[in-house]
């Protein structure tokens, strides 16, 4: 009987296919753009390199998020008189979604623009040379996240500092979304072994 012979190895593909798609994610180039724009400047200043924190980017995106549907205006993003930004009613949740608290991320600092095209000049100099530029060199940022939506583009710097660590579970982040995928091949195999039956 070839079918029964068959199956279980394609489960066992099928279940790979899972286990080693699951965990992929998608860095859109304007991110990455951004990153490397931002720590040229950084760098041009003899400053040290902000390293990546997986949890800054997480709220990065789940707060573009947030912004996505609203349109740029001279009163948003960039142009936003400090202080004023939209205060999300949500935040505390946009945080738990993230691994965070209010007590490790208080010291970060978040930066939305706004920029129709999100084209990559325009996004560097939004943060480079607008109101953010100052905190984009101030020496307490060790760390950055970043997240895009639409037209909407969030810079999320973190310290070194308990307060604003954002305390990187990113590691076990990693192996839960690795977990459940395996979880989810094993039901799979499970669930084929017992059709086999
Ligand atoms: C924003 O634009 C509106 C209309 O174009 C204008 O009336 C207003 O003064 C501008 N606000 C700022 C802060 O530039
Ligand atoms: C920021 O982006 C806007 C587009 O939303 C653009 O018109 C403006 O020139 C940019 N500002 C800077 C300083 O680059």
């Amino acid at each position: 009987m070839a079918f029964p012979k068959f199956s279980p190895f394609f489960l066992l593909l099928l279940s790979s296919f899972l286990l080693v798609n699951y965990p992929v994610k998608c860095d859109h180039d304007e991110k990455y753009n951004l990153y490397q724009g931002i720590n040229k400047y950084r760098a041009s200043l003899n400053m040290e390199t902000l390293t990546k924190n997986e949890n800054a980017d997480c709220l990065a995106n789940e707060i573009a998020e947030q912004f996505k549907n609203q349109p740029c205006t001279n009163t948003t993003g960039a142009n936003t008189v400090p202080g004023t930004e939209p205060q999300f009613s949500n935040y505390p949740e946009l945080l738990t979604k993230c691994h965070l608290s209010i007590s490790n991320t208080r010291d970060g600092s978040v930066m939305p623009a706004c920029v129709p095209g999100l084209v990559p000049n325009l996004v560097l100099t939004n943060f480079t040379q607008s109101i953010y530029s100052d905190v984009l060199i101030d020496t307490k940022y060790t760390g950055v996240g970043i997240g895009s939506e639409k037209n909407w583009i969030v810079v999320v710097l973190t310290t070194n500092t308990p307060a604003g660590n954002f305390a990187p579970y990113s590691s076990n982040g990693a192996d839960l979304i690795s977990r459940v995928g395996f979880i989810y091949s094993s039901v799979f195999l499970l669930v084929g072994n017992i059709l086999l039956l």
